[in-house]
């Protein structure tokens, strides 16, 4: 094993940030975020500790459902800047060290994409089989369209072609039928476009979507036998194209399915995931203040190949999805949360982020954002978590959270110096507004959530056994604390172990663990608070823990050389 890994692999101890060029920083006042305005604030990004990008579509789109419907692969939307402006925005990141990630959304393409509206236009042309058709009026798919607010089936009737097409998402996001060989060969031919512009991965939009046999079966069965067959083409091209590339997946499914669009033990399909499951039990323990739930699932996380990752996030551009959980446990997030009907979406997720969910207590916050950063796996931020910012309930639907990002006290939040008319969405009112929550305020003050978040991103970064290594929990008798050990011996004999503990509850405790093979006399370095502890007889460790407290604790072995 070589001592590179944390290079080699370095999606499994990166710190990604996801954002919408639309609503970061506007730098020619026209209203709209953009390119150049988003490599001017690069600076902010490397000195908060983000490591990867991920943009969010920025091609141009017919904007049903913000700049997921593309209607050109290869363009950029005129609104957010140009090719030229991308490469100059991809160099700069690279400069400060940072990689980037766009979306790749290729289940569907709008509805205005030129290949749907050929499609449509004739049953001879080339393009009609890039879409999914039939002509039988469609059983009833109500449950399962994924924006009921908007749809009742999954097929719609289109007058011009005569015939029903599918469409998972919106009416308007037609699905692409992927067992043709021309789209497949489209697929791979954007992935190539992107990669040569220096991108380093995708993330991959409504993976199980994309490669479900609805409407195509036959042709699936014909071609491939199994849809993850052709998963594993597209990784194994994009890695021919580029080695260190990845592909992070939208797969919110059980663990058992996730494992198999990891590739299973070989880990050949998507390089990472985000684990949907897991942020669902973290809120219901965060509600019940009971570490049991995210105990009992991270347990049941599969056993990945050395190289597969988990994504960790507290908080997405979607609604917080809360469909894994019962309809009892729902409520209760819902109760503690998000009680407000106008709170909830799809009646099975928040359109709220975190800080006004728990009443912008900084403890509290606090407390989420360092386990976040602590669970075994690679943390993903989403803009404005890191000051702490909250939604705008008067903005539609899941675009809540989407509001532009909150820089100074200035008009617009310093976002943009344009009438406010003109801002794609209405910046945060109240007490989560510019006015209470902006960077330059934070960047002032050294006990900031800014600051405190860098801090994560830094302790992190240098406890490659969090992102890297095993993990075990802990046991002990407070079912408030959750308390587990990380651990990495990569180069034999110099091991990284880490305890992580957790008080969920804003109530002070005391913990009793122990440290299976940690010699009595050494000592722990909590690299939060600069204190130290010593290992009692047989490996024990005991702890006040503050209410809501955390504590990130090295164990120093004699041979560790680290700066701690
Ligand atoms: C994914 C995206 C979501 C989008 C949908 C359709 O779920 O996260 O924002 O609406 O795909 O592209």
């Amino acid at each position: 094993m070589l001592k590179t890994e944390t290079a080699d692999l370095w999606w499994k101890s990166a710190v990604i940030y996801c954002l919408d060029i639309e609503t970061f920083f506007d730098s020619n006042g026209d209203g709209v975020g953009d390119m150049t305005g988003l490599a001017q604030r690069i600076d902010y990004l490397a000195e908060l500790g983000v490591t990867c990008l991920w943009l969010m579509p920025f091609y141009p789109t017919a904007n049903r459902d913000d700049g997921y419907d593309i209607i050109d692969y290869y363009g950029v939307d005129p609104r957010l800047g140009t090719h030229g402006d991308l490469v100059e925005l991809v160099r700069t990141a690279k400069d400060r060290g940072l990689r980037v990630i766009v979306d790749l959304v290729t289940n569907h393409t709008s509805n205005q994409h030129p290949w749907f509206k050929a499609a449509r236009s004739s049953k001879d042309s080339p393009y009609r089989e890039y879409y999914v058709w039939r002509d039988e009026p469609p059983e009833d798919t109500s449950d399962e369209v994924v924006f009921p607010d908007a749809e009742n089936s999954l097929w719609t009737y289109d007058e011009k072609a005569g015939q029903y097409y599918l469409h998972n998402f919106y009416s308007e996001q037609p699905d692409l039928n992927i067992t043709s060989p021309a789209v497949q060969g489209e697929i791979a031919k954007i992935i190539g476009f992107w990669l040569e512009l220096g991108i380093d991965g995708f993330r991959v939009d409504a993976v199980p979507y994309m490669i479900e046999t609805r409407g195509v079966a036959d042709r699936w069965a014909k071609e491939f036998g199994d849809p993850h067959v052709y998963l594993k083409q597209l990784k194994a091209f994009m890695g021919r194209r580029r080695g260190d590339s990845i592909m992070l997946g939208e797969v919110n499914v059980p663990y058992e399915t996730m494992f198999e669009f990891f590739g299973g033990p070989d880990g050949d399909e998507l390089t990472m995931m985000f684990d949907f499951e897991l942020m669902q039990r973290l809120y219901l323990a965060f509600a019940r203040e009971d570490t049991a739930p995210i105990i009992e699932t991270i347990q049941r996380r599969p056993q990945l190949a050395r190289h597969s990752q988990f994504a960790n996030f507290i908080r997405n551009h979607d609604e917080l999805t809360l469909d894994k959980l019962s309809d009892e446990e729902r409520q209760e997030v819902f109760d503690a949360f998000g009680p407000e009907e106008d709170m909830q979406l799809f009646g099975r997720g928040l359109r709220r982020r975190l800080p006004p969910m728990v009443a912008g207590d900084p403890r509290r916050m606090r407390m989420v954002y360092s386990l976040l950063f602590a669970l075994p796996g690679t943390p993903v931020l989403f803009y404005g978590e890191e000051i702490g910012m909250g939604e705008n309930l008067d903005v539609e639907g899941r675009l809540a959270v989407r509001t532009p990002m909150q820089w100074t006290d200035a008009k617009n939040g310093g976002f943009s110096s344009a009438a406010p008319s003109k801002l794609p969405r209405p910046v945060t009112q109240g007490a989560f507004g510019p006015d209470h929550v902006n960077v330059a305020a934070q960047r002032q003050d050294p006990d900031s959530f800014l600051n405190f978040m860098t801090l994560l991103a830094r302790r992190y970064r240098e406890c490659p056994e969090v992102g890297m290594g095993n993990f075990e929990i802990l046991e002990h008798d407070v079912k408030e604390v959750l308390v587990h050990r990380s651990t990495w011996d990569p180069f034999g004999g110099g091991r990284s172990s880490s305890v992580l503990v957790h008080n969920l509850s804003p109530r002070a405790t005391r913990i009793k663990v122990r440290l299976e093979g940690v010699d009595e006399g050494l000592e722990v370095a909590d690299l939060v608070s600069g204190e130290r502890h010593t290992i009692g007889r047989s490996g024990q460790l005991e702890l006040p823990v503050d209410g809501y407290g955390y504590h990130w604790l090295r164990i120093l072995y004699a041979d560790d050389s680290r700066l701690v």
